[in-house]
């Protein structure tokens, strides 16, 4: 109780920042002023360039992810600005309803401002998933996730690297994970069926998340809007930047208070009240149709790796994307209109939460490939079947998660604006640390 504030960044004061809440077809400006301070509050590893860790300089730059928004409006990293300075944003909301999310995206700091608090949740809502009669109005709430170490004093600390032969930190996993900004949070809810918006906001942490009492999920939708039907799911696992949209239903707990777990920890708690009002919500069978792409009709398949031995650093792995580092020239050059497959083959140990901006995708499967036959020459065998996504995957999708090990392959139609825009690995240290490349629509 009397520990000092823990100080964090925001958008108008708040983090998470207000919703930004529209409808297809309803275009909207957005003038995003930075009015921070000039220098940063959380460190910087500089080890990488022989200086010490500082406080860097602070730039920001919003980027709406998942949004289609023309490059002027995408918050390219490298136009990021200064305090004092502002950049209009133009969003045309020409798609699908969607829970979508804000937040910054300046060049190398990416990692530290979204961690000092900028992010908010962007609705895009239809009339077609209006029609729906889903939970709607009080009972739609977006639920952002993230993790964050918390010191004895209360403040927000940020991990930088002790060792000169690791130059930045290559993860950050907190001690507290956060429901809309507050540790362990409650919400009183009626017995009755509601609407909520996961998405996972942290730097590297995935979570896994289930109701207690064994109250199911009903997925109704992933990053880029909902799924064809409802699944019923006891578990949900999100990686940075997915998005899961769920209906749970609390008409059978009264009285009872029903807790949200990431893995065995309690996050956050639902008090279920008595009282009856009368729920006129649905929950239909078939929520929308979902047009498979065809592979076949893709023009032309990227093999891309994710990381790459470095014979340089006695083959250590660096973190890069197809090999290239960000201020290599444009090699991703997809043309306007175009359907391309991009395949992604993991040479690291882990997996990557891999994101296109602009565009939304479809997971075409995920195939085990021999990983010495790679490093010998180049050559992708595979050592198994091809796996179809899981139907939670099977809807349309802005970040995959590229499994280890594995080649996934996504295919998606490159709808919207020429211009420069980005595709990076959402696990934020690697993208501030060369995991991220732009693209160019041509
Ligand atoms: Cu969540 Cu490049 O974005
Ligand atoms: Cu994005
Ligand atoms: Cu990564």
């Amino acid at each position: 109780r009397d520990l000092p504030a823990t100080p964090l960044w925001g958008y108008s004061g708040l983090s998470p920042g207000p919703t930004i809440d529209t409808m297809r077809g309803e275009p909207l400006l957005i003038d995003w002023v930075n009015a921070l301070p000039t220098q940063h509050f959380l460190p910087i590893d500089h080890n990488l360039h022989g200086a010490e860790r500082s406080q860097p300089e602070v730039r920001v730059v919003t980027h709406v992810h998942g949004a289609r928004v023309p490059a002027a409006s995408d918050g390219y990293p490298e136009d990021g600005y200064a305090p004092g300075h502002s950049a209009l944003y133009h969003y045309p909301s020409a798609q699908d309803a969607a829970t979508l999310w804000y937040h910054d995206h300046a060049m190398g700091i990416t990692r530290l401002n979204i961690y000092a608090g900028l992010f908010g949740t962007f609705i895009v809502r239809d009339a077609e998933e209006q029609a729906l009669g889903l939970p709607s109005g009080d009972f739609d709430l977006p639920l952002i996730l993230c993790d964050r170490l918390i010191a004895k004093d209360g403040q927000l600390y940020y991990p930088v690297s002790d060792d000169p032969s690791a130059p930045w930190v290559t993860e950050c996993h907190g001690n507290a994970v956060l429901c809309n900004g507050k540790l362990y949070p409650y919400l009183d809810v009626e017995p009755r069926r509601y609407r909520l918006r996961l998405i996972n906001v942290a730097n590297t942490s995935f979570f896994d998340l289930s109701l207690s009492h064994e109250v199911p999920f009903k997925q109704i939708g992933s990053d880029q809007g909902l799924l064809p039907v409802p699944l019923t799911r006891s578990r949900i696992e999100l990686y940075p930047a997915e998005r899961a949209d769920v209906v749970v239903d609390f008409s059978d707990m009264a009285g009872q208070s029903v807790q949200l777990h990431h893995r065995s920890e309690a996050i956050m708690e639902f008090r279920v009240h008595d009282h009856e009002r009368r729920d006129t919500s649905a929950l239909p069978a078939t929520l929308r149709s979902i047009k498979r792409i065809d592979p076949a009709s893709a023009v032309r398949d990227r093999v891309l790796t994710l990381g790459e031995l470095d014979d340089a650093n006695g083959n250590a792995m660096a973190m890069l994307l197809g090999g290239k580092r960000w201020s290599d020239p444009v090699t991703e050059d997809p043309r306007q209109n175009s359907i391309e497959t991009w395949s992604f083959v993991n040479l690291t140990g882990d997996a990557h939460p891999i994101h296109l901006h602009l565009v939304r995708f479809q997971v075409i499967d995920r195939r085990p490939f021999d990983l010495f036959a790679w490093n010998a020459d180049r050559t992708l065998k595979f050592t198994g079947p091809a796996q179809l996504p899981p139907p939670h995957e099977a809807g349309w999708k802005d970040t995959v998660r590229a499994d280890p090990g594995m080649v996934t392959r996504i295919a998606m139609h490159f709808e919207g604006e020429p211009g420069r825009y980005v595709w990076h690995c959402h696990f934020l240290e690697h993208e501030d640390n060369d995991m991220m490349r732009p693209y160019q629509l041509l």
